[in-house]
């Protein structure tokens, strides 16, 4: 595994998802597509939930070297994830010029700019909407909403789904990003570009 050189950023980028927010997308995805987590380690919910409805899932991270606008797998047919928010813009255009479908966790906040509107209209984007908010850190209740805003995956423009959540739940990519950045800290400071 090559380390990228990447530092992580910003906290809002580092928000993984829990399993019970993966859960209501998994019955949308066609189960004879490769799907691709571009955002995503073994052990994130994403590609633990695909695999686990026998779907064929590949995943890729920034710090396994594999840069979402720069590499893409040999074979994939949609993209599924929870993108960094920060450059949820980029991310989406990089989506679109892609030109397969898509389906990404992102903020409500990102109504309030005119951006969004403008695909739902021109590209007919979608989006399925929760009836609760999910819940990404143990401390703070979320003060903003999450929906899947999609690409030619959902059957119609807007659909509704129950988030069946009652407390915190972590999602099991967190421990490995522990264990990234833990080896990277280490290997650093012993001058090495590769994690252990
Ligand atoms: C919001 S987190 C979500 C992680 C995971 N998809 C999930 O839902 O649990 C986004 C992740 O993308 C990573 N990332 C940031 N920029 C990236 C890039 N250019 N290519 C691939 N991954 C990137 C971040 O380090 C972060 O771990």
């Amino acid at each position: 595994m090559i380390y990228a050189g990447y530092t992580l950023k910003k906290n809002s980028d580092e928000q993984y998802t829990p399993a019970y927010a993966v859960a209501p997308i998994i019955k949308y995805i066609p189960g004879n597509k490769i799907v691709w987590c571009p955002f995503d380690t073994e052990h994130s919910e994403y590609v633990l939930a695909l695999k686990a409805a026998g779907i064929r899932v590949v995943h890729s991270h920034i710090l396994t070297g594999e840069d979402f606008f720069v590499y893409d797998p040999e074979e994939w047919d949609l993209i599924v994830s929870n993108p960094p928010f920060s450059i949820k813009q980029k991310v989406v255009a990089r989506c679109l010029a892609l030109g397969k479908p898509f389906v990404l966790l992102l903020s409500n906040l990102w109504l309030n700019s005119s951006a969004p509107a403008r695909l739902f209209w021109e590209k007919e984007m979608q989006m399925l909407l929760f009836d609760k908010r999910i819940q990404f850190t143990e401390k703070n209740a979320t003060y903003f909403g999450s929906s899947y805003f999609c690409w030619k995956v959902l059957p119609k423009q807007i659909v509704f789904e129950n988030l069946n959540r009652s407390r915190y739940e972590e999602s099991r990519m967190a421990d490995d990003m522990k264990k990234y950045v833990g080896t990277l800290s280490a290997s650093t400071r012993r001058g090495r570009t590769e994690p252990e």
